[in-house]
């Protein structure tokens, strides 16, 4: 009997607790009036930050540091580069450069702008030419970009579920820039060290060029995850509970 008590006891917590989720007590509801919203949510964001990267368990959302990627693969001008197991460091110490949301109206947008230092660790396959100079390997790669600006600009949905209406991102349009790229590859033409630095300094002095190919498959990526996360966070509180004020127009 004392054991049947007990488990509906814990049956009730965990009810309670899938119903009425848990809002982290950094996160506060913002008032919906012109200027002092998107303040408050730049504010909420700049404080919230640390947790979302670290991730938050009680909202189900998964750290984004590091970010396990999909394979990256370039075959093309004369060079094949794979790169497989590769991690993405440094989203936790991303800053916010640009908010702006428009809600409560017919269009509902949100155009979020991050810069960050980050770092990219795989094992790479080279063999092919930069440019002019061959290459060729395999080991372990390290990728160094710095200071990279993202800017997401997507349309906003209404999702309804069991609890209310929820926001969410979708057809997300995004545009980066990056000041500057390093590159790290172990165990070029078998460690020949003559050859790989010759190789190394050149990829380094032509970046741009690389980038060009290598950049688009990884920032994709990233604006994937950063979208996964503010959508698994809005999947899980209802508007009601992020804005007060919030009249449905559609
Ligand atoms: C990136 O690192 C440089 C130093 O190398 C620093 O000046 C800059 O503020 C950093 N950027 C960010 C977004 O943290």
């Amino acid at each position: 009997m004392k054991c049947l008590i007990a488990i509906v006891f814990l049956v009730g917590i965990c009810h309670v607790r899938t119903e009425d989720v848990f809002l982290p007590d950094y996160i506060q509801p913002c008032n919906l009036k012109e200027e002092e919203f998107t303040n408050c949510l730049k504010q909420q964001i700049e404080d919230s930050l640390p947790y979302f990267s670290k991730g938050i368990p009680e909202l189900g959302v998964p750290s984004v540091d590091p970010v396990n990627l999909d394979d990256i693969t370039i075959d093309g001008n004369g060079l094949k580069l794979k790169f497989n197991k590769a991690q993405l460091h440094g989203l936790s110490q991303t800053m916010l450069t640009k908010l702006k949301v428009d809600i409560g109206q017919e269009d509902e947008r949100f155009n979020l702008g991050i810069i960050a230092n980050l770092s990219l660790t795989a094992k790479y396959n080279a063999d092919g030419k930069i440019l002019i100079l061959p290459i060729k390997g395999d080991g372990d790669a390290v990728i160094t970009c710095k200071n990279i600006e993202v800017e997401i600009n997507s349309k906003l949905s209404h999702i309804k579920s069991s609890k209310g209406v929820h926001f969410k991102l979708v057809t997300p349009n995004y545009k980066y820039d990056i000041q500057s790229t390093t590159f790290e590859f172990e165990n070029l033409f078998n460690g020949n060290k003559q050859l790989a630095d010759a190789t190394l300094q050149f990829a380094n002095e032509n970046w741009r060029q690389l980038m060009d190919d290598l950049a688009p498959p990884v920032v994709k990526q990233i604006v994937k995850t950063i979208v996964k996360t503010i959508n698994k966070f809005f999947s899980k509180v209802t508007i009601n509970r992020i804005v007060n004020g919030y009249k449905q127009t559609s």
